[in-house]
């Protein structure tokens, strides 16, 4: 293990900073400063510049700028002390030339340690594991999940975010991560002040697998059976087996149906590449890139001719690596700067993604002089080499906690009409609703196949997701059908928001409070520092009593005021900030890589002529695009206005 926590560094701070510090102490929260002293003098600087703006809320309210160098330099703190590594790196050497393709397991991208990112190692961590003394059930799972975070009624995001936003995220979350579960199994009881609530008095659930690290520090870890590369796994798997199964074996194509739908086995679970705990939105999004993949292979082969410089020996097995090359690059481009744009809906954020992908000089100069300067100057996407900041690539613990966002989904799909002509703002009639039940699982792909592609697409972005607030997780929820890895179901439901907060406390996530010491964010003192909402501090106060170190995370950010335009907290936003950035800059085909070399010139093009998911489904659906979609984004509620013009350089702009 190399914990890259803290006190690691000790520095002698350089004359001026010194000659400070005493005079700067009593501004700096308490909390925080132990771990100030042990800081070399520039991350001290970036530490007060970063804390002040904290301490006065005020980085979201700068002009977008002044915003993005607050946002550079939180990150940079987290590269330095919120990375920590699990597990034991694999040195076995091999030259990246023999593997400038995506590897069906994750293997064999960072040339100093080919097993980084791949299936079943560990996650990582970006802060120590909690003590043990963080009590599995107490306060009781089941009771904080009634009474605070079962839904009461719909709360929507408006039209900011639709529902093919809260299906694209978990499309996300089934290509990055989920953890190996261990044979033993967990029973939970619904308490009598709550269980009349509950649909199931008492389930029982697998336990997640500890496996010992074999390093020193963090002992035990857990596994991830997915590969943690972006890599599109959610349709081509995470090992060999399962990418054999999804292909045709002609052309590099993917299997999929005449009706542009998933193909099923007989059982009717889907032929993909991750279809477990699944649902009718995932399932479409699947098969979209699945018909994008395709496409990708048809143009390459058709480019074969002409294009000399490309390999001549563009069989099936090539056909297949480039096109999900592509596909990958494509669907990690539409996440950053279409996607969290949406999310994250101010000026800041879309200038701060798009720097993510094209630097600050923007796209039109990468696009005429290729990658220009650092990863700031020219984006993370195409820099010369790979950066890990010195630990590993993973996905961490923590980042899988802040993506615990079931609330996004509602308890029904309000299924559209589109046979007739739009109404105004091309909104599409409405027909019934359809329950979430009968969306899920195995039987969510035959409801799916009576709908069709196109009608749940359409319905899907007419209709807002729900919103990440306290009581407003879906009551399906409540008792659901999980499945095994395989997509069969299994015979013991579960309930999801009283397992997930045992899940974040058997695996040793901090509780909130301490979450947001270990981010560098300031800790709350009293309910009152957390919202502003009566009903809910009460609430809160009967299960937790004054206890502001008790609280979980998950009821944390659900309940924490937001920035305005934020559909997260700024607690989950502050790992995103780390992880988001380290999901492109750590990989090799997003970087040094990232050429016509590897991706082929038609390859890159594809990549570097597609900017959103807008774009891929008027590639493939250009009439059902043009009819029903008046948002600019596929991602707000389809009939919300297009984007105005805007005559201010993004850059010069103040939040509106
Ligand atoms: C109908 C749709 C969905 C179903 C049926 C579903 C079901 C499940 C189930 C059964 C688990 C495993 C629980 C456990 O044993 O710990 C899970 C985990 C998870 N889900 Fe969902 N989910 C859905 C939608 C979503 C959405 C929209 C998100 C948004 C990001 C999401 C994020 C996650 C995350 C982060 C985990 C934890 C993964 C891990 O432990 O490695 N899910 N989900």
């Amino acid at each position: 293990m190399t914990p890259r926590s803290f006190p690691l560094f000790i520095r002698r701070p350089k004359l001026p900073v010194m000659c400070l510090l005493p005079l700067l102490d009593p501004f700096i929260h308490p909390t925080f400063r132990d771990v100030f002293e042990t800081m070399p003098s520039g991350d001290k600087l970036r530490f007060l510049y970063v804390h002040s703006l904290d301490r006065l809320r005020l980085w979201h309210k700068l002009p977008v700028f002044l915003g993005l160098t607050y946002l550079q330099q939180r990150r940079t703190l987290h590269e330095r002390y919120s990375l920590l590594d699990v597990g034991m790196p694999d040195t076995t050497a091999f030259d990246p030339d023999d593997y400038a393709y995506r590897t069906d397991d994750g293997e064999h991208n960072d040339p100093e340690n080919s097993k980084a990112g791949s299936q079943n190692t560990f996650f990582g961590r970006n802060m120590p594991p909690a003590e043990r003394k963080n009590h599995l059930v107490s306060p009781d799972p089941a009771v904080v999940a009634t009474k605070l975070l079962a839904r009461r009624s719909y709360k929507d995001t408006g039209k900011q975010f639709n529902l093919i936003a809260a299906s694209w995220i978990q499309f996300m979350v089934h290509d990055w991560m989920d953890h190996l579960e261990d044979p033993e199994q967990v029973v939970l009881r619904a308490p009598p002040l709550v269980a009349h609530e509950c649909p199931l008095k008492s389930f029982r659930f697998y336990s997640t697998k500890k496996v010992a690290t074999g390093g020193e520090g963090i002992e035990t870890g857990h596994l991830n059976i997915q590969t943690s590369w972006w890599d599109g796994s959610a349709i081509y798997g995470s090992e060999g087996k399962k990418e054999a199964k999804v292909r045709t074996h002609a052309d590099g194509k993917l299997k999929i149906g005449d009706d542009g739908l998933l193909q099923h086995e007989v059982n009717g679970i889907a032929v993909s590449g991750d279809i477990r705990n699944s649902w009718a939105g995932v399932s479409a999004l699947q098969a979209l890139f699945v018909k994008e993949h395709n496409a990708v292979c048809d143009a390459l082969k058709a480019s074969k001719a002409f294009l000399r410089e490309e390999d001549p020996r563009l069989d099936d097995e090539a056909l297949f690596r480039y096109a999900r090359l592509v596909t990958s690059a494509v669907i990690a481009k539409i996440h950053t700067i279409d996607w969290t744009v949406e999310l994250l809906k101010t000026h800041t954020m879309n200038a701060a993604m798009h720097a993510n992908w094209y630097g600050l000089l923007g796209k039109k100069i990468k696009d005429t002089f290729g990658h220009i300067g650092g990863p700031a100057l020219g984006g993370l996407v195409g820099l010369k080499k790979p950066n890990n900041h010195g630990v590993p690539y993973s996905l961490t613990e923590e980042f899988t906690s802040v993506y615990r966002m079931h609330s996004l989904l509602p308890d029904s799909l309000k299924l559209r009409n589109i046979n007739t002509d739009p109404g105004p703002n091309k909104s599409p009639e409405y027909l019934k609703d359809i329950k979430m039940e009968e969306l899920v699982g195995i039987r969510g792909e035959s409801t799916l196949n009576e709908i069709g592609f196109e009608r749940q697409v359409v319905s899907m972005g007419h209709q807002a997701c729900g919103a990440l607030e306290l009581w407003n997780y879906p009551f399906f929820f409540r008792d659901l059908v999980a499945q095994n890895v395989d997509g069969t179901e299994r015979p013991d439901h579960v309930d999801m928001p009283v397992l997930e907060i045992y899940r974040d406390r058997e695996r040793r996530i901090p509780r909130y409070n301490q979450f947001r010491r270990k981010l560098m964010l300031i800790p709350i003192s009293k309910w009152e520092d957390l919202t502003d909402d009566k009903e809910a501090i009460e609430t809160i106060r009967e299960i937790y009593g004054d206890e502001v170190e008790k609280l979980d995370l998950l009821v944390g950010l659900m309940a924490e005021k937001k920035i305005k335009g934020f559909a997260i907290s700024e607690t989950a936003f502050v790992v995103f900030i780390l992880m988001a950035t380290r999901r492109l800059e750590a990989d090799r085909f997003f970087t040094s890589y990232f050429n016509e070399k590897t991706y082929t010139k038609r390859g890159l093009k594809w990549v570097n002529t597609t900017e959103s998911l807008r774009d891929v489904l008027l590639r493939h659906y250009p009439r059902t695009v043009s009819k029903w979609m008046n948002s600019t984004s596929a991602f707000s509620v389809w009939d919300a206005p297009p984007n105005s013009f805007n005559p201010i350089p993004l850059l010069l702009r103040f939040p509106s």
